[in-house]
């Protein structure tokens, strides 16, 4: 796992002299920004969700004409990247950026903070997901625009979060008193990490689903117990084990977190969900995946009523509908009072 002050000297130089220089315009910008799910407050994630729904009904209006959206994505990314576009176009926005950083004058040397302040010349708010765990909270400090966290490293992915809250919430009708079974890449999986976080306020019993090599980490078990959330850890993957469920999130062993290839070779196959271990499922029960999948999922599934990853990645665009309105001062009365709509 990499961490930002370890392997990059830049950050560490940059975000001491940040600390002592911040402006208080700094620290009211780094406020709005979303750089980790746990600052949410239940209200918070419930706002959020109506917002989402406002947006699933009408996804197409002009709320942020004029505003420009940058997505700075140091990472490779499908759904993360193309979701938050489409929000953005579906809402009056223009859209700057690169999937790439290899497209950028990072490769010529230039720091993040100053990329960084460079496309805050140019954008309103910064989309950005890093391959360093801490980024989008440095990218907080050191930025006059809002940044929004697009998943940094093993650390965090809030905008996955309030979209799986999202769908957890059409699917069950609630968040509260639900078993959620956690499986596959519990270590570095930042979209366990960040959900596991944003539901210590509705009661939730976890299960961690992980061989050894891929337990959830020890920092966040201990969340668990000072936050009163109910776990249980296991390492059978069968239809006994997971009958309980009502949220089943699976999850990809990503090769890209491992600095050993071989460990990585050991455990990428050991938890592939089959048709038939879905034999003593509940009625409700719903199976999520942040995706890509590889090889967690059997196809077979895709045609069950228990497969909802489909329309799991659809409800990102509704969810980061709700971030970049609120990130950008757009309230839900201003959602539900819109003359904008296209239809
Ligand atoms: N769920 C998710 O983050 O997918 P991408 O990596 O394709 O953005």
């Amino acid at each position: 796992m990499r961490k930002i002050d370890n392997n990059s000297s830049f950050f560490t130089l940059y975000s001491s002299f940040i600390r002592i220089f911040a402006t208080e315009n700094c620290k009211a910008m780094e406020s709005r920004s979303l750089v980790t799910i746990a600052n949410h407050s239940r209200e918070k994630i419930e706002y959020l969700i109506r917002m989402a729904q406002e947006f699933e009904k009408h996804p197409n209006r002009r709320l942020l004409e004029g505003r420009i959206v940058a997505t700075l994505f140091f990472e490779p990314s499908t759904r993360t990247r193309l979701s938050f576009e489409t929000a953005a176009n579906r809402l009056g926005a223009k859209v700057i950026g690169f999937a790439d950083p290899k497209v950028t004058s990072g490769t010529k040397g230039e720091t993040l903070k100053d990329t960084i302040m460079m496309v805050s010349n140019y954008a309103d708010i910064i989309v950005m997901r890093h391959y360093l765990e801490g980024a989008a909270q440095y990218a907080s400090e050191v930025s006059p625009v809002p940044i929004v966290n697009a998943g940094d490293g093993a650390n965090q992915h809030p905008s996955q979060t309030m979209l799986d809250l999202y769908t957890i919430y059409q699917t069950q009708g609630t968040l509260e008193n639900l078993n959620i079974y956690l499986v596959g890449d519990l270590k570095y999986g930042r979209t366990v990490h960040s959900l596991l976080t944003a539901m210590r306020h509705f009661n939730p019993t976890f299960h961690f689903i992980a061989p050894d090599e891929l337990a959830m980490p020890e920092h966040y078990k201990m969340y668990c117990r000072e936050k009163g959330i109910k776990y249980v850890e296991h390492q059978d993957f069968d239809a006994d084990t997971i009958a309980g469920a009502d949220i089943l999130y699976m999850t990809r062993v990503q090769r890209e977190r491992f600095t050993d290839l071989d460990e990585y070779e050991r455990v990428k196959d050991r938890y592939l969900l089959s048709r038939a271990m879905l034999s003593k499922a509940k009625p409700n029960m719903k199976i999520l995946h942040p995706l890509p999948r590889v090889n967690e999922i059997e196809y077979s599934i895709d045609d069950t009523p228990y497969a909802y990853y489909f329309q799991q990645a659809r409800n990102g665009l509704y969810a980061r509908q709700a971030i970049l309105c609120d990130t950008l001062g757009i309230t839900l009365d201003d959602i539900i009072n819109d003359k904008t709509i296209i239809s």
